[in-house]
């Protein structure tokens, strides 16, 4: 799945909102998904519910049977399907929607067995003289005849028993049909309804990944149990039909007396059942010409086709394509590239071969609309995307423990990708912020995992459901890149290159990566001090990262598991006693890069020791995945070259300067003031990492403080750093009124506007306010630039009143763009009016204002306001079972809430509320439906924090802001 796919439409919004810089009344009000993650990492909601482990799998005696197993026996290996699918696309006499179908597929016996076990799951199997399935053998012998069939629930199989076995190298066929529900469940084959031109629409679509194949017709639904399939779909009059492959002519039939369309598509490649897809629908594309080599086609809603929102993808994948051919040294694998936008399918896209699936926001580029941010975020989830198709789609892992093989390598190049698609976005740097310094705080807490599990630990769809998470693709990102780092970018792809040549059709696991990144590594004589696989194995098999601690005056360099939390017990043990192989790299004064490899747990080296007045920043451009601590004196010298020249400093490395301070600040190794003094400079930076580093940090001190007598020096420090960058940005545009060239800029006034107009800089408001009030008083001119419409909304609805409020919602309700349905409703939540918050609130209990989907993200907005924290909290309490009845657990994440209410909490007076809310709770719903401990866990560690931090960062504040 892609980038964003498997984050939570909330997360997904807020990690658009840190690129876009999307900010309100207080710096920051993004909540920083890399904080909720640590704090929180087994309660974000996954696709799947609570744990259903069968019966069987953990019952404690008996034989267990074949079907007990969630895994397939390896007696069995699939040729090829054959499969036709009629989805109806209005519903039945049951007011149902279904789908009905047949599927014949060839297998070849490996192993002698009178047992099939193939998977099949919600599917109403119809019966062929009392039995689920009909069997035949290929060539004219005589199959063995049918004992006894049904339907194993828990592990999702069609159980079929012989009378006689399968003979080892024949081929058999089995033949079923069936009838599904085309459910809107976002599950194998399913529908999606929306409406345009106020007119309910119906797509039937799918989405297979990791195992919902199953959902749509009886299969063999393991990655590595790949064949070629011959699709057929069923279709009405007015509809299109796509799927992996390109189709045939479709042609007129006759089903019960009503004309549709059928159409067969070319068998596809060998692939896995995952990657499959069909969708029938009313859409409209934009395509090159029919006799290039490759046809690529952009699908969308016949309007925002007509409309050119497709143009920006298809200009861009033609030139990705070419990038990766060239990057991986092998063609693309395919004859079409079809990629479809489905409205209300989330953020992220799906890599099915041939057919690659995208929410709106994920393809579409509207022009004068779009923010630069989502412009980014659709070069970047293409790139993803098309990335898998040689790696993940051509080459697969062979089971779902590996699945950061396939995901922490298209995270990774999609920044290559996209880098290659707009070469002056600098892009290839934003990873740092995007995936790096965001998921280590994940990683640094004692129940982070490792990036790659046993096979024998995950087996259930939820076990495989929960691989999808962060650690999987950006820890993942980050140790590739830090690999291709050390081995050199054209090493590592002649690797791929080989790898890819050698698994083609087929899978792998990790060790066949690193057999052939290594091979490379020694035909280009690269001296590394283990095999890339024992180096790698480090970082793979344990879980978190390492702090390296380098002392400038002695050379000592030492390494140490990373914790945020310094009383956080790890109970899991690690064969490598965590300690990691470090590529070490640093810079001196003046001089260029140098590295060391730290491979104990600690070490001398005299080329750390620094004479003179000379400083030292290791971890260049961050390329590592490592935190980096060092003497006083050291720090000190960074503290002074940053306030005296800050431009000797790679800029990576001035944002990570003041990331690891803070982090190590809150695991207790330095104190909170020392990361404070690394923001002194910022008074002479403009650029944007340093920046926007600085302000995802200083969020927390605004959580903490920003209803205590500290913010008034809080926001008189942010005003006086903040100013010099708002007056850069008015020179730099002209006094607002151009767009910064640099894409970079163009993030960073985002950041310049917020935080001025939220820390009280003179003429900010004045700003952001007469913009808004140009286009109140014009309502069809929208004159505010896409990139700074969220931040002026905000920004203008919380100086405003109720006027500002009622007519952004009026905007609100008819825009019939996503993203700008998006920005209003984030915008609304920052007014300061109680009353209008609290109108707000009651307006999510209404689905006719708030959509079900919009409520859960609408209660989070607006607890990040200080003022409506409270007001929330209590309406959430009041209506805790209104909510639970009406909303149930399907359209709102309860956790993700309850998360996002509580996390200003810091005092006994709020864990005492939580703790009894969370009884309440418990008491109704008989169990835990929402993980209450993290959030608990949480609100005590701020209380310390906060008991430890106050005084000291007061003083600081003060010192810093007195006399101006
Ligand atoms: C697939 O099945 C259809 C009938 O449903 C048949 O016409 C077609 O020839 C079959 N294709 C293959 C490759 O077996
Ligand atoms: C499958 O069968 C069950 C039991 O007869 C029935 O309730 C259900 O509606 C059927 N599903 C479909 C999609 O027809
Ligand atoms: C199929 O039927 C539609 C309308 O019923 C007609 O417009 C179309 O030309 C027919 N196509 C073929 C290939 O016969
Ligand atoms: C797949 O790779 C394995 C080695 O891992 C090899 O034995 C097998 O022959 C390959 N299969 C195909 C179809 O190339
Ligand atoms: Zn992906």
């Amino acid at each position: 799945m892609g980038r964003g796919f498997y984050i939570s439409k909330t997360v997904a919004v807020t990690c658009l909102v840190a690129t876009a810089g999307v900010l309100a009344t207080i710096i920051g009000l993004t909540v920083l998904y890399a904080q909720e993650r640590s704090k929180n990492a087994e309660l974000l909601p996954t696709t799947a519910g609570p744990s259903t482990t069968s019966a069987a799998s953990t019952a404690p005696s008996g034989p267990k049977e074949p079907w007990d197993y969630y895994r397939l026996p390896e007696t069995l290996s699939p040729v090829l399907y054959n499969i036709t699918l009629w989805p109806r696309l209005t519903p039945n006499a049951d007011d149902l929607y279904i789908f009905t179908g047949h599927s014949r597929v060839v297998f070849r016996c490996v192993i002698e067995t009178d047992l099939i076990l193939i998977h099949a799951n919600q599917l109403n199997l119809t019966k062929f003289d009392g039995f689920y399935a009909k069997l035949n053998s290929l060539y004219g012998e005589a199959a063995p005849t049918l004992k006894k069939t049904w339907l194993e629930v828990p592990t999702q199989y069609l159980v079929v028993q012989l009378n006689d076995p399968l003979q080892p190298g024949r081929f058999y066929e089995l033949y079923t049909e069936f009838v599904g529900e085309l459910s809107d469940d976002f599950g194998g084959f399913y529908r999606m309804e929306y409406f345009e031109d106020n007119v309910k629409k119906i797509v039937a679509s799918t989405q297979m990944q990791p195992t919902d194949a199953r959902k749509a017709f009886p299969c063999f639904d393991e990655p590595a149990m790949k064949a070629i399939f011959h699709v057929t779909l069923i279709h009405p009059q007015g509809t299109v039909a796509l799927s992996n492959a390109i189709n045939y002519d479709p042609v007129n039939i006759t089903m019960n007396g009503e004309s549709f369309i059928q159409t067969s598509f070319e068998p596809t490649e060998i692939m896995s059942t995952y990657l499959l897809a069909f969708i029938v629908c009313d859409f409209a594309y934009i395509g090159t010409n029919p006799d290039a080599a490759v046809l690529i086609r952009i699908w969308a809603r016949r309007k925002a086709i007509e409309e050119g929102q497709g143009n920006y993808a298809l200009e861009k994948t033609g030139l990705i394509l070419a990038f990766f051919e060239n990057y991986y040294n092998t063609s693309y694998p395919l004859k079409k590239s079809d990629q479809i936008a489905l409205p209300a399918f989330g953020a992220g896209g799906m890599e099915n071969w041939g057919l690659i699936i995208y929410g709106e926001t994920a393809l579409l580029y509207n022009p004068g609309v779009s923010s630069n941010g989502e412009k980014e975020w659709v070069a970047t989830v293409i790139s993803h995307e098309l990335a898998h198709m040689w790696f993940g789609n051509l080459v697969t892992m062979r089971w779902w423990n590996d699945l950061w093989l396939n995901e922490g390598f298209a995270t990774y190049v999609s920044y290559l990708g996209a880098d290659y698609a707009e070469p002056d976005w600098n892009v290839k740097d934003l990873i740092v912020l995007n995936e790096i310094v965001s998921v280590m705080s994940v990683d640094a807490t004692a129940y982070s995992h490792p990036i790659s599990s046993k096979e024998e630990e995950i087996l259930s769809p939820d076990q495989i459901n929960e691989v999808f998470d962060s650690i999987t693709y950006s820890k993942g990102a980050a140790v590739l890149r830090m690999l291709s780092d050390f081995i050199t970018e054209t090493v590592f792809s002649k690797g791929l290159h080989t790898y890819l040549e050698e698994f083609a059709y087929n899978t792998t696991g990790n060790k066949d990566l690193w057999k052939h990144l290594q091979m490379a590594v020694d035909k280009a004589g690269i001296a590394l001090p283990h095999s890339v696989e024992v180096i790698m194995n480090r970082w793979i098999l344990q879980m978190g990262f390492p702090v390296v601690t380098i002392n400038t005056q002695t050379g000592k360099i030492t390494q140490e598991h990373f914790l945020l939390d310094p009383e956080s017990v790890v109970d899991t043990p690690s064969q490598f006693n965590y300690e990691w192989f470090v590529p070490v790299t640093w810079i001196k004064t003046g001089g260029s890069e140098q590295q060391y490899w730290l491979l104990n747990k600690e070490a001398t080296n005299a080329e750390l020791v620094l004479g003179g007045s000379d400083w030292l920043v290791a971890n260049v451009n961050m390329t590592g995945f490592y935190r980096v601590n060092y003497d006083e004196t050291n720090w000190e010298r960074l503290i002074a070259k940053l306030i005296s020249n800050h431009q000797e400093i790679p800029v990576i490395n001035r944002a990570q300067i003041i990331d690891d301070a803070f982090n190590l600040a809150k695991a207790k190794i330095v104190e909170t003031t020392l990361a404070l003094r690394m923001t002194t400079f910022l008074n002479k930076e403009v650029e944007y990492m340093p920046w926007e580093t600085a302000k995802r940090n200083l969020n927390y001190f605004f959580l903490m403080f920003d209803r205590s007598e500290l913010y008034g020096p809080m926001q008189a420090y942010i005003k006086k750093q903040v100013t010099p960058l708002f007056h850069y940005f008015q020179n730099l545009t002209v006094n607002w009124t151009k767009m910064p060239a640099k894409h970079t800029d163009q993030y960073n006034q985002i950041n310049a506007i917020s935080m001025a107009c939220s820390s009280g800089v003179e003429s900010c408001r004045e700003l952001t306010s007469g913009w808004f009030k140009e286009w109140m008083n014009n309502p069809a001119v929208n004159n505010i630039n896409a990139n700074l419409k969220s931040t002026v909304y905000c920004n203008a609805i919380a100086a405003g009143g109720k006027a500002e409020w009622d007519f952004a919602w009026e905007m609100h309700r008819n825009t019939t763009i996503a993203s700008e349905a998006e920005k209003l409703m984030l915008a609304l939540s920052c007014t300061k009016e109680p009353w209008l918050l609290n109108r707000y609130l009651q307006y999510c209990l209404d689905p006719e204002k708030i959509r079900k989907q919009d409520v859960s993200y609408t209660f989070i907005y607006i607890a990040r306001n200080p003022i409506g924290q409270p007001l929330a909290w209590d309406f959430i309490r009041a209506n805790w079972d209104y909510i639970i009845n009406e909303y149930g657990r399907g359209s709102i994440s309860l956790a993700s809430i309850i998360n996002g209410l509580t996390e200003r909490f810091s005092t006994e007076y709020e864990y005492k509320q939580l703790e009894q809310f969370k009884e309440e709770v418990q008491a109704k719903l008989g169990s835990a439906d929402v993980t209450f401990d993290p959030m608990l866990e949480r609100t005590k560690a701020n209380i310390n924090w906060v008991a430890l931090n106050k005084k000291p960062l007061s003083d600081w504040l003060i010192s810093q802001t007195s006399g101006i």
